[in-house]
């Protein structure tokens, strides 16, 4: 698949599903789940459409804890190569988040403007709880001083896809995280 595109492997799908089950034990401990049969206590989802949508979901299912699961789609205006921090909601959450326990599911902070401007939407809905948890983080987040407890991995300043990440729409489907060969997004 993809022949020639991927110059190597970064993250294996072994490793993926290792680290998911670590971030999972984590964070059912975390969020121990309620005994007074509310639906609205158990930890609310929100995947950030569409990169997040594998994470999502294989987090999801390595959580021993009941969880629901919204998304949400954002984009950021201005160039398709850097975020501008100007983002612009797609497709918003279906349903109200007062009071909830919300994780914020993503898979890959870059520079960090999707998800402060994220979480500082989620936050004026008066949630209980406003975490996130993301796959992976490149250097550039860690300088943009965003609150995150839950990191899979910290990766270099490189150009990843796979696992949901794409270059051009492309790559989503491979199960593992790769480094694209530059003369894919070069040509
Ligand atoms: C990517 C990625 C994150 C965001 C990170 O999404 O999935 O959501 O960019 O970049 P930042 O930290 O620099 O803001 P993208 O906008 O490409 O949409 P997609 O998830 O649909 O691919
Ligand atoms: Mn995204
Ligand atoms: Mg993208």
């Amino acid at each position: 698949m993809y022949d020639g595109d991927i110059a190597s492997v970064l993250i294996s799908e072994e490793q993926i599903n290792q680290r998911t089950a670590e971030l999972a034990e984590i964070l059912a401990k975390r969020y121990p789940p309620s005994t007074d049969g509310d639906p609205d206590s158990d930890l609310l989802l929100i995947g950030v459409l569409k990169g997040a949508m594998m994470f999502m979901t294989d987090l999801a299912r390595a959580l021993p804890i009941p969880t629901q699961m919204e998304f949400m789609a954002v984009s950021s205006y201005g160039s398709s190569t850097s975020s501008s921090g100007v983002v612009r909601i797609l497709k918003d959450l279906d349903r109200d988040i007062a009071d909830r326990n919300v994780l914020i599911v993503e898979d890959i902070i870059d520079s960090g403007l999707t998800l402060s401007w994220l979480m500082r939407n989620l936050a004026s809905r008066n949630p209980r709880s406003l975490e996130v948890c993301t796959l992976l983080r490149k250097p550039d987040a860690v300088r943009a001083d965003l609150e995150v407890a839950n990191v899979g991995f910290d990766i270099p300043n490189e150009f990843v896809v796979g696992y949901g990440l794409d270059f051009a729409e492309r790559y989503r489907d491979l199960p593992y995280i790769g480094l694209l060969d530059p003369k894919v997004y070069s040509s």
